[in-house]
């Protein structure tokens, strides 16, 4: 048995890229903004939901897959846009996408890839892509990326709507994280502590690849300020609206809490909404994914998808997710820790662990489809007599 094969939870992959990435980047995928409450509660909200399992139904066999913004997907699974990807292993985003693919879930790139749309594209021509969408300030830079996503086979646009300004990660001010990674003493200790890592970095460095033209490699520079040169704080939803138009297509809003804005997406034409507070690291203090995703999805009531985002680190989480309304979840540091421990193997393995707690969850819950999971599923305790 390989070493990722050993790794039997979402934790042990997290535990395999803690050992392998320079301490200031797995701070970077670990962290969320401000005091991480809203980090923790992502995770303790689904975490402390029971489930209500019933016997004596035929679960001799189960299915795991759901219809999906127009497509099956194998698992009611996304992997969600994460910027850098290339920066945790050489190649990340096509590694990524390629687990993705191998799995039959859908893989999102993000704008701040490393590997650019195009090389993902030509690397994993056959997989369900989704491409995300940051507002930039330069709409010619801007409608370039769309055409650019389309042309290169991306199905579905991903416009992330709570990213107006870069959120204050005490994580990442304290490491004085930049890309590239600034050679200050305590940086080059913790990379040369790293020498797997390094290797592959000195191989293939970091760029932003969908920038090539707009942000050299040369220079360091915070994601923060990456963030304030480029991104656009002044996007309304008549933005959103122009930018709907314009890609002519299937398209899903990331980043909603309000049932209200979930409301203003759905008459958008939103194919889903994802409930989503960026995994803890935009807004601090706002509310769970899990806490917000009841009230967005009596909102929505039907008329778009919901898929909820954040905090899902185990299988059942997927279970709870459907308990309380949505179609499907998106995992970001799940599938970035198996990335950075053992790349396309490791994101596998992050899929594989999902899958197989999935299962074996709709078998001892006694509903043999993932299709058939609702509110009875989870426990509620009985009110005191
Ligand atoms: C390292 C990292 C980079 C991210 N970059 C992006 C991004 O470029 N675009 C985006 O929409 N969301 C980004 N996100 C947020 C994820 O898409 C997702 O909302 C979040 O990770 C979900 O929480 P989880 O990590 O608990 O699964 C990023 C998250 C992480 C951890």
């Amino acid at each position: 048995m390989g070493r990722i094969e050993r790794a039997v939870s979402i934790a042990d992959l997290r535990t395999l890229a803690r050992r392998r990435l320079p301490r200031s980047i797995f701070e970077f995928i670990d962290g969320g903004a401000g005091d991480e409450r809203t980090l923790r509660d992502n995770v303790d909200d689904l975490a402390r939901l029971r489930l209500m399992p019933r016997v004596g139904v035929d679960v001799g066999t189960r299915r795991t897959a759901v219809e999906l913004v127009g497509a099956t997907a194998a698992l009611p699974l996304v992997l969600a846009p994460t910027g850098l990807a290339g920066l945790y292993w050489p190649g990340g985003e096509t590694a990524a996408a390629r687990a993705a693919e191998q799995a039959g879930i859908p893989f999102c790139l993000s704008t701040n890839s490393v590997a650019s749309i195009e090389e993902v594209a030509a690397a994993v021509p056959g997989g369900d892509r989704w491409f995300q969408l940051y507002f930039l300030k330069d709409p010619v830079l801007m409608s370039g990326m769309l055409r650019r996503a389309k042309d290169s086979g991306y199905r579905v646009l991903c416009m992330t709507l709570d990213l107006a300004v870069h959120g204050r990660r005490e994580r990442d001010l304290r490491n004085a994280f930049t890309v590239p990674l600034r050679p200050r003493l305590r940086t080059v200790a913790e990379v040369l502590a790293r020498p797997a890592w390094l290797a592959g970095f000195l191989r293939t460095g970091v760029r932003f690849g969908n920038f090539a033209d707009v942000a050299p490699s040369s220079g360091f520079s915070s994601i923060a300020q990456h963030v304030a040169k480029l991104c656009d704080a002044s996007a309304t939803w008549r933005t959103i609206e122009a930018v709907a138009r314009e890609w002519d297509g299937p398209f899903v809003i990331k980043g909603v809490l309000s049932p209200q804005d979930a409301l203003r997406a759905v008459e958008l034409g939103a194919e889903a909404v994802i409930v989503s507070n960026h995994g803890g690291r935009q807004l601090d203090h706002v509310p769970s994914a899990a806490a917000a995703l009841p009230a967005v999805v009596q909102a929505v009531a039907g008329r778009a998808q919901v898929i909820l985002d954040g905090g899902v680190r185990r299988g059942v989480d997927l279970v709870k997710a459907r308990a309380l309304g949505a179609d499907a979840c998106m995992i970001g540091r799940p599938f970035l820790w198996g990335l950075a421990a053992a790349g396309e193997a490791g994101v596998a393995r992050t899929i594989e662990v999902l899958r197989e707690e999935l299962d074996i969850a709709l078998a001892l819950l006694g509903v043999p489809s993932v299709d058939a999971v609702n509110a009875d599923c989870l426990y509620r305790e009985a009110p005191a007599a």
